[in-house]
């Protein structure tokens, strides 16, 4: 059985004072809830406050980050290593955000690469992927997620997949209010899992996928009832405490059955 993992990609959203309130507000809201791992994303120049205001409220809340260079140090202006990341703790690395692929031309190849740097250094790569509508509406969906997924498989074999998380972020329904059903993403998640059981059944078991896209309260509990719906990315919605709580509330629930 896996244990579902729920995630808040607060994106370039956050100040000290949001960062303190909203956690503050979520320990307070997932006091008591069990059987779900619950993390956040908060942006990097804010997660030395997160790692002391989740060690106050002794929360299980699970720190993440956006995003990772390729190197540890050295003449890297702008970037933040995933040493760095550990000595804030940060443990779940999201990489492979559509909006990086869009804004800063991020390859296949390279987020592979960070992906397998995430791993060597001991971290949890949260690895994004997902179709545009237009190649959703060319029926290219699966094929789209199995050329991001090889790339990954190919370079640094399928054991890289090994205690990761795949993110499955269908483009048109990030931040659109537009949501996959729940059928089709398990459809997608069914695919994904079968393309890494290919390579290795027991590792295709393990591996988290979690759906993103317009996840809200409102509709959490119909993509954890699917067997392959393993947690979800959620953007919008996790910048409230409420909100994101109950979406961490559906899942625990929906897989404890
Ligand atoms: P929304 O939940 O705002 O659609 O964003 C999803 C997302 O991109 C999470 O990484």
């Amino acid at each position: 059985m896996r244990r579902p993992v729920v995630m808040g990609n607060w994106k370039l959203n956050g100040s000290k004072n949001m960062v303190t309130e909203l956690i503050s507000g979520l320990s307070r809201e997932l006091q008591g809830v069990e059987g779900v791992d619950v993390a956040i994303a908060p942006p990097t120049l804010y997660l030395d406050l997160a790692e002391r205001m989740l060690g106050e409220s002794s929360s299980n809340i699970i720190l993440g980050a956006q995003n990772t260079d390729l190197n540890n140090s050295g003449a890297f202006t702008g970037d933040t290593s995933p040493e760095m990341l550990k000595d804030f703790g940060a443990s779940h690395i999201i990489i492979g955000h559509s909006e990086r692929r869009e804004y800063h031309n991020e390859s296949d190849q390279f987020v592979a690469n960070k992906f397998n740097f995430l791993k060597q250094n001991g971290l949890t790569p949260v690895f994004c992927i997902g179709e545009s509508e237009a190649q959703n509406a060319a029926g290219e969906t699966e094929t789209v997620c199995a050329r991001q997924i090889n790339a990954v498989i190919d370079s640094f074999g399928v054991e890289a997949f090994e205690n990761a998380i795949i993110a499955y972020e269908p483009i048109w329904a990030i931040g659109t209010g537009k949501a996959a059903t729940a059928e089709d993403a398990q459809r997608i998640h069914a695919s994904i899992r079968a393309l890494i059981a290919e390579q290795s059944q027991s590792i295709a078991e393990q591996v988290i996928i979690q759906y993103g896209g317009s996840v809200k309260p409102e509709n959490a509990q119909a993509y954890f009832s699917q067997p392959d719906i393993d947690g979800a990315l959620v953007g919008g919605a996790s910048l409230d405490a409420k909100s994101f709580a109950e979406i961490a509330k559906a899942a625990a629930k929906a897989k404890a059955l």
